[in-house]
């Protein structure tokens, strides 16, 4: 871009890369979420530093090359570093790493016999964050916000396993602790199905998910997020441990926080971009995301005299992974009709190796995706895949003339597997099959649906298997399921039925006759009920029967509708899907059908008996032999009800270590607390 540019020219784009950059900032930072990936982040900051480089005296007051992050939500109180928390500078190459050893030797006019040992670590894809221990306990946490000032998230932080309330060993009196607050791969995907779920916010990456969890107003939903830390550093401090950036990491792993097992130190180049390499390789296979290797100056004293540059340090430099993408040829545009209905392109692709993976099928979203990319069937696509996500195309890389001569896609208006039409609904991105339960595509969907894990979990009747049986006409609704023990002479006959494994999964099957209702509920499928909302409506309604008859009703008479609005934790999007199912006559049938195989019990919840039914608990401060999660379930269980915050409405805290303003406002209030020993009490009286 650089290279010819006029003055004028210059000053504009570099007018535009700090209106970019700024915004990409607080999309970032601010609302956890981006519309471009790292790299494409990283690219804009570079031309922004080359213009620049190029052009000094056009270097602006607001450069994004001077900035760090974005400002603080308004949400979460801020707070002042007591020392900035800096960024990295970031290199792309080899090149660029012997370049970043090379100004630190002579910054420091090393003679050449002298060594420069680095530490070389993963770059965590998370969010930073600083912990202040005093005399050895947490006192306060905060986010990293613009560099200078952060949010407070102290409750929140406390709700993190890998975060000690207290440190273990001789720790000095103050020390700032700073690290990674993140979430793995699969948490982030377990997460994400149970957002999907109950209906709640799904999240671009784990990055998004550990910034979103962190960045709570309420810590008891921090709590119920499994974030992870690791810690890369440290801020203020009253001592320093040890004069080496390892010796200072290995004691604050001894105090008792993560550090990368990844950490090590080497004294030259070859040695760190071997570290490098070995680490890219092993980094699909790593249960979390990172996005480089941090190199560190090893010797504290060259730290403190090698000092900072605008917004990072002249000892560390990050550097980072190439995007993981690859150019190939689009074969064809296929639709997916999922269990709603929703009609997701898929992309066909000529097989590619893409960051170790072989790559053959890319996601396409939806049709306005498709118009913006103005991709079509027979043009080269660059393809991305970042982590564990499903691979995108991010764009055409044809040559233009080839690209024009290729027909544009056109969205089908029906649906490819029932023909029937395919509508956008009013402000939906997503093109839906109006077919409902005569589409076959839908219906296997939903019979696979229906035998899932989470849902009635048929031991033995996989995905494949529902789709082979109903590709035979064995089975076309929930029901039959429970007729297969009638088609034994059909099974015997399928490849790869033997007689033990019928036997098996007619067991199997069997065992699903009383079915809880919440399970059967979700097992339907209706459009917005997640395992969350069927329990609520199991709860209310007791039987399925008595859930259908209300919503027949509610199709012809408003206080049938108003009776599931009425549904706590039901709004009346959620009532009115279910009204919408029970009007559709073959949801009905199935229905109908489906309660004369199975006979799910009333569903009622046992509570226990005990003194704190009806309660309401607040749980603060770390517990030691429980997690949140299970606290919790512990005390709905005896019938209390878990709050996030003191009240007057309170009736019991119990506290573990830690504990801070939630303790001191049962005081105010002159509610009772209990320590994780009480409550193991009362949990035992109960249960005995
Ligand atoms: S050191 C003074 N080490 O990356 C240097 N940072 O892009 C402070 N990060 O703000 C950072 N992994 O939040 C360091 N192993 C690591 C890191 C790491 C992730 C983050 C950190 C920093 C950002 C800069």
């Amino acid at each position: 871009m650089s290279g010819a540019l006029t003055e004028e020219q210059a000053t504009a784009e570099l007018e535009r890369l700090a209106r970019e950059i700024g915004r990409h900032n607080r999309l970032y930072h601010g609302e956890d979420a981006p519309e471009i990936s790292d790299a494409e982040y990283d690219a804009l900051v570079r031309s922004n530093a080359e213009l620049e480089a190029r052009f000094p005296h056009l270097v602006r007051e607001d450069s994004p090359a001077r900035q760090v992050g974005a400002a603080p939500a308004a949400h979460l109180a801020k707070v002042r570093h007591a020392l900035p928390m800096l960024s990295l500078e970031n290199a792309f190459s080899a090149e660029d790493v012997a370049d970043f050893i090379g100004r630190v030797r002579r910054f420091l006019s090393l003679s050449p016999e002298e060594e420069v040992a680095l530490t070389a670590e993963p770059k965590i894809d998370g969010l930073s964050c600083s912990l202040r221990y005093e005399r050895g306990r947490l006192v306060a946490a905060a986010t990293r916000g613009d560099g200078a000032t952060g949010e407070d998230v102290t409750p929140n932080v406390r709700t993190i396993r890998d975060i000690p309330d207290q440190l273990a060993g001789d720790a000095p009196d103050m020390f700032e602790i700073r690290g990674e607050v993140y979430m793995s791969k699969a948490d982030f995907a377990d997460l994400n199905a149970r957002q999907a779920e109950s209906g709640g916010k799904i999240f671009a990456n784990p990055r998004n998910a550990a910034a979103g969890s962190l960045r709570q107003k309420d810590p008891s939903i921090t709590a119920a997020r499994p974030l992870r830390f690791l810690a890369h550093g440290w801020g203020e401090a009253s001592a320093v441990p040890a004069d080496t950036q390892m010796g200072v990491m290995r004691a604050i792993g001894d105090w008792g926080l993560p550090i990368s097992e990844d950490m090590k130190r080497f004294c030259d180049v070859e040695s760190l971009l071997a570290h490098y390499a070995s680490i890219e390789r092993k980094r699909a296979d790593l249960p979390l995301d990172i996005d480089g290797v941090v190199y560190k100056v090893d010797r504290l004293d060259w730290q403190r005299r090698l000092g900072q540059v605008a917004k990072a340090p002249r000892w560390a430099l990050a550097h980072k992974f190439p995007a993981q993408r690859a150019e190939t040829l689009l074969k064809a545009i296929d639709i997916q009709v999922g269990r709603t209905g929703k009609l997701t392109p898929v992309a066909r692709l000529e097989p590619v190796t893409v960051g170790g993976v072989v790559v053959t099928n890319a996601t396409l979203h939806n049709a306005d995706e498709i118009q913006r990319l103005d991709v079509r069937v027979g043009d080269r696509v660059m393809l991305q895949r970042a982590g564990d996500v499903i691979p995108q195309i991010v764009g055409v890389v044809s040559a233009p003339d080839d690209h024009a001569k290729l027909p544009t896609y056109d969205f089908p208006a029906e649906c490819p597997a029932c023909g029937s039409a395919a509508v956008r609904e009013d402000e939906e991105v997503d093109i839906r099959c109006t077919g409902g339960l005569v589409c076959p595509a839908q219906r296997v969907e939903r019979l696979r649906h229906f035998v899932s894990r989470a849902a009635l979990d048929i031991e033995g009747l996989g995905q494949k298997s529902i789709e082979d049986f109903f590709a035979d006409g064995l089975v076309h609704s929930p029901a039959d399921i429970f007729r297969l023990k009638d088609q034994i002479d059909l099974l015997a006959k399928k490849e790869g039925w033997g007689g033990t494994s019928i036997r098996n999964l007619l067991a199997a099957i069997e065992a699903k006759r009383q079915p809880p209702l919440d399970r059967l509920l979700f097992a339907l499928g209706m459009r917005h009920v997640g395992g969350v909302t069927a329990r609520d409506l199991a709860r209310r309604f007791v039987t399925l029967e008595a859930l259908r008859d209300t919503g027949v009703r509610a199709a012809t008479d408003p206080a049938g509708l108003a009776e599931i609005v009425s549904v706590e934790g039901i709004g009346p999007v959620v009532a009115q899907a279910v009204v919408d199912f029970f009007a559709e006559p073959h949801n009905l049938e199935v229905v109908n059908d489906l309660l004369t195989e199975v006979s799910p019990p009333d569903f009622v919840v046992e509570t226990l008996q005990s003194p704190v039914s009806g309660k309401t608990l607040v749980f603060t401060g770390s517990l030691e032999t429980l997690s949140r999660d299970e606290a919790k379930a512990q005390a709905e269980a005896l019938g209390a009800k878990v709050a996030g915050s003191v009240s007057a409405k309170t009736d019991l805290v119990i506290a573990g270590p830690g504990a801070g303003s939630k303790l001191k406002k049962a005081a105010e209030h002159g509610i009772e607390v209990i320590d994780e020993a009480g409550w193991a009490q009362i949990v035992e009286a109960a249960r005995s």
